[in-house]
């Protein structure tokens, strides 16, 4: 493993000859723009621990207080704005052949900030599903007119159409995000703590299959001493120079050039 650093010149090198570029974001990618992550000092809600709230079993026993949650969360969401990372990502995009962004956020800032297809693991807050149909529907209400919200169609309770804690992650989805782990040449692990499985395994089985694979958090995080680096610091502040530094290597013509660079 190479030592924590700050913005190292063999990262921009080694993603400026990458070809596939996997990126995994969590909820530190958002915090930025003032949405709150789920562990550390965000990890309460009016006393409720949020990883309680996030459950089936909480939402049958108390649907109001969770959709109460929700449309909290939703507040905050609708005054958010992408930031710097969001951006630089999409910017990132269109300049590798391979590029697939995963994440684990459910606030809809990626694509907001202009990245085309987010692989969103864990759902989207702003799409509810029906309790006895199990048909999605976009919700955008904001703040909800009715709480909770019900099914027009049959009346059913209506729950966020997002993944919680003790349900499988949607088939498809986890399919091509396990596929773009395998097969990319690098991931960047961003503002993920990295504890929540299966998503949590992805830099790990990018790593296992030879990608370089390197996280930027604010602090290390259990997959740190199993990928190539950590940089450490805001997501907001790396990130968008990290791109500017990747693009200009395409702009000179020496993104896709051999390199006698050796980092492993
Ligand atoms: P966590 O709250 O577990 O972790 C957020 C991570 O972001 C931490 O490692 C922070 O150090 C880091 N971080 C905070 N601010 C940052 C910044 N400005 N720049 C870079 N890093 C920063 O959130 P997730 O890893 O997203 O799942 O959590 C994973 C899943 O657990 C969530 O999707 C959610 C949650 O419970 C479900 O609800 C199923």
């Amino acid at each position: 493993m190479e030592p924590a650093t700050d913005m190292t010149d063999w990262l921009v090198e080694r993603l400026g000859r990458s070809r596939g570029l996997t990126i995994l974001t969590g909820s530190g990618v958002s915090h930025e723009s003032g949405v709150p992550t789920f562990r550390g000092k965000d990890a309460f809600w009016e006393k409720h621990r949020v990883e309680e709230l996030a459950t089936w079993q909480a939402f049958e026993a108390h649907p109001e207080l969770v959709w109460r949650w929700y449309d909290y969360r939703r507040r905050g969401v609708a005054e958010a704005q992408p930031n710097g990372a969001h951006f630089a990502i999409a910017r990132l995009e269109p300049a590798f052949d391979a590029f697939v962004l995963i994440t684990q956020n459910v606030d809809g800032l990626h694509r907001r900030a202009g990245s085309t297809d987010p692989l969103e693991l864990h759902g989207n807050i702003w799409r509810a599903r029906c309790t006895r149909e199990h048909t999605t529907t976009d919700l955008l209400d904001c703040p909800l007119r009715e709480l909770p919200p019900r099914c027009e169609k049959c009346g059913a309770l209506l729950r966020p159409d997002v993944v919680w804690f003790g349900e499988p992650l949607p088939p498809d989805e986890y399919e091509r995000a396990y596929e773009a782990a395998r097969n990319c040449d690098a991931m960047l692990v961003v503002g993920t703590s990295a504890m929540v499985r299966p998503a949590a395994s992805l830099p790990l089985v990018a790593k296992h299959n030879g990608a370089m694979v390197v996280e930027i958090n604010v602090s290390f995080t259990p997959i740190s001493a199993l990928i190539d680096a950590t940089l450490l610091g805001r997501a907001g502040d790396i990130l968008p120079e990290l791109a500017d530094r990747v693009l200009a290597l395409g702009a000179t013509g020496a993104a896709r050039a051999p390199s006698r660079v050796h980092v492993r």
